[in-house]
């Protein structure tokens, strides 16, 4: 019997093996190369093959497996360590100039004819990838040179970086060393999500891959989709000559490196090259999907570079050419105040026109009141102006030497620009927000547009211009009018044809078919995303049960905090949104949904579940989704109605304490497998 379970195991590990390696292969394929050789569809196939081998035989799983692409849960704070060869900066330079004497301080030590990397200075967060036997071992920031944070779990979700180096000609132990950044339109993707649920926008690429990194949950980390260029290579035992050789070597272990025909990287010998280099960046940097802000160049020759050593901070074999930011000042003529959707008031600059990379500027952003008080703004001062990654130019700072007595600091407004209402702002926010969400204009045209746009109720041939002709000629002034408009009330508005009547009476009323989850991310409650409207939908079933559920019900549902169910309590406490909701539902749109059946024996059938804490044989996700197969429910908090905490390791002493008050069975995972295998 021994025998054959232990042929069995055998076979299990090797196809193990084998589709780890294969799914690295088409990731590497997908993500590093851009030839994908299968569909996606195909890949996930594959994903879930491994997937479910690995839940059923988790001593086989790979530390580094593919399936750790997507990020687990499992909540933990960053270890520190020190790092095995220090982490330097560049000395900086911001002239020709500068670059010339570099030159000429190179060419004083060495004797031989030199040559230089040319390479692009992304603005990121740098990193030191370690790999032991071609595995990624550990993954570490910065920190402060000596020491940094161990983030692993979080670099794991970046598909660019190989968790096993392909090939098998790389020393034993290495370190990789590059730059973590986040693409441009991964960067506007995630502040028009953030928009979305009426949070404030991220301020640039940078600090939000920063702060990505430091996330404790890595499967939120991989929905960022971060991406990662390598720029150097450390190994007590080095194979290479040089610099060049390492980069073209890590692209052939499974690397992104920069793109050679692009010239994102170039080997020159001539300050003139070096130059022509600045210069095709200074402008061409504008067509990239990320940030940079200068180039670097290196001595190639390794040996040369030993030769010129380090100073106290910096090599003196490389230096950083920083790209000017563009800089005018200006005047700061007035601020205006912008109300959003969802009430939240933006600050903006009136700046007396000026001319800025291209463009002219007017006006600049200002965030909020904290903002302003950092700044410590008076109107009428003369402020220097930047234009950054960011599309709105912002304020760098005042030239105090042109304040004159007579100025005035900007006081915040205390009440709403648009209808007066006294404005409030929630303890730890930086946001001032008008609390009348019923009569306030902006609010109303925006929760309106939010209503109708394409993930909420998708209602074709209506836009942002008509409904400020709905709203202005009085027809509508919420969303629930919307579905008694007829086209003889619409036709004589303004530009509208007959046909353009009837396709946007056609589209209010198909719209009724929408199913309950996009109705309820439509209604545009604060912090109810599509995720989220998704999650109360199908947990409670119905808007009344949604309506009835007190703070305890709403966090006991799975990915629900303090912050959305209060924000949802909020919503449902005001008469007139109980009111719009009425007429909603006897226009006859869906406020009712069916969790969908899920396959297999429901052996958990209604039940209430907490999971907490690490485990040792599935991940967090793999046994959410065992439970909810099951037919159980997950949820975050534990309640009355709970009826098991499956506990993990290292579970917070308080989640204890209150299952053992509330009298909820605590169990362990081999508990709840044993509960699944009977
Ligand atoms: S080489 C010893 N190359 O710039 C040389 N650094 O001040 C170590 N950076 O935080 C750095 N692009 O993360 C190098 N192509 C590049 C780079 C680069 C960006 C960052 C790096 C570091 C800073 C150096």
């Amino acid at each position: 019997m021994g025998i054959r379970t232990n042929g069995l195991k055998v076979s299990v590990k090797e196809k193990i093996n084998k589709l780890v390696k294969e799914l690295n292969d088409h990731n590497y394929r997908y993500y590093v190369l851009n030839q994908a050789i299968i569909s996606d569809y195909d890949f996930d196939q594959l994903l879930k093959e491994l997937e479910a081998f690995e839940a059923k035989h988790p001593e086989f799983k790979d530390d580094n497996s593919p399936t750790l692409r997507v990020g687990s849960d499992i909540v933990k704070s960053f270890n520190t360590v020190e790092h095995r060869f220090p982490m330097v900066s560049l000395s900086n330079s911001y002239s020709k100039e500068e670059i010339i004497d570099f030159d000429n301080r190179v060419k004083k030590t060495i004797e031989e004819e030199v040559e230089y990397v040319l390479e692009l200075k992304y603005d990121g967060v740098a990193i030191g990838i370690s790999y032991l036997n071609g595995k990624l071992k550990q993954a570490v920031t910065r920190g402060d040179g000596v020491r940094g944070d161990v983030v692993s779990e979080n670099v794991r979700t970046i598909r660019t970086i190989p968790m096993h180096l392909r090939n098998d000609d790389f020393p034993d132990d290495l370190e990789m060393r590059g730059e973590i950044i986040l693409p441009l339109t991964q960067f506007h993707r995630i502040n028009e999500e953030r928009v979305e649920i009426g949070e404030e926008p991220y301020a640039n690429p940078r600090n939000t891959a920063s702060g990505s990194l430091k996330m404790l949950d890595s499967s939120v980390v991989a929905q960022r989709k971060l991406d990662g260029y390598i720029y150097g290579f450390y190994s007590t035992k080095n194979p290479f000559q040089n610099h060049y050789q390492s980069i073209v070597k890590a692209a052939e272990w499974g690397f992104k490196i920069p793109d050679i025909k692009k010239r994102m990287i170039e080997k020159v010998r001539s300050i003139d090259e070096i130059i022509a280099f600045i210069d095709h960046w200074d402008t061409e940097r504008k067509n990239l999907d990320f940030e940079i802000d200068g180039i670097v160049i290196k001595v190639n020759d390794y040996h040369q570079q030993e030769e010129l050593g380090f100073t106290a901070k910096a090599p003196r074999w490389a230096i950083a050419y920083k790209f000017k930011a563009e800089q005018v000042s200006t005047r700061l003529e007035s601020v205006s105040y912008q109300v959003g959707r969802t009430g939240a008031i933006t600050p903006v600059a009136n700046l007396t026109p000026v001319h800025l990379a291209g463009t002219t500027v007017k006006r600049a952003s200002l965030h909020n009141a904290d903002q302003i008080e950092r700044l410590d703004l008076f109107i009428g001062d003369e402020v220097y102006v930047e234009k950054g990654g960011e599309i709105i130019p912002k304020i760098v700072g005042i030239d105090l030497s042109k304040r004159s007595d007579d100025l005035e600091k900007i006081q915040f407004i205390s009440t709403c620009p648009e209808c007066d209402t006294v404005l409030i702002r929630k303890e730890g926010e930086a946001q001032h927000y008008c609390p009348n969400d019923i009569t306030c204009p902006p609010q109303i045209k925006g929760k309106i547009e939010h209503f109708i746009s394409r993930k909420a109720m998708n209602i074709d041939g209506l836009g942002g211009e008509t409904i400020d002709q709905f709203y202005l000629s009085g027809m509508v002034n919420n969303i629930a009018d919307l579905y008694v408009l007829t086209k003889e009330q619409i036709l004589p508005l303004e530009r509208m044809a007959e046909k353009s009547a009837d396709n946007i009476i056609k589209g209010i009323l198909e719209s009724r078919e929408i199913g309950f989850p996009r109705v309820l991310y439509a209604l545009g409650i604060r912090y109810v995303g599509e995720t989220v409207a998704k999650k109360l939908a199908f947990h409670f079933e119905s808007i009344d049960a949604i309506m009835n559920a007190n703070l305890e019900e709403l966090i006991a549902v799975d990915e629900i905090g303090d912050r959305i169910a209060e924000s949802v309590i909020q919503y449902f406490s005001n008469e007139q949104h109980i009111e719009l909701i009425e007429r909603l539902k006897n226009s006859g749109l869906r406020f009712e949904a069916k969790r969908e059946k899920t396959e297999g024996p429901q052996l958990l059938l209604g039940l209430k579940m907490v999971i907490s804490g690490v485990f040792t044989k599935f991940s967090r996700d793999e046994l959410k989704a065992t439970i909810e197969k099951n037919g159980g429910k997950i949820s975050s908090g534990i309640s009355k109605n709970t009826d098991y905490l499956v506990a993990g390791e290292k579970m917070g002493p308080s989640k204890l304490e209150k299952a053992n008050k509330l009298g909820v069975k605590i169990i362990s995972e081999d508990d709840l497998i044993r509960m699944i295998a009977e």
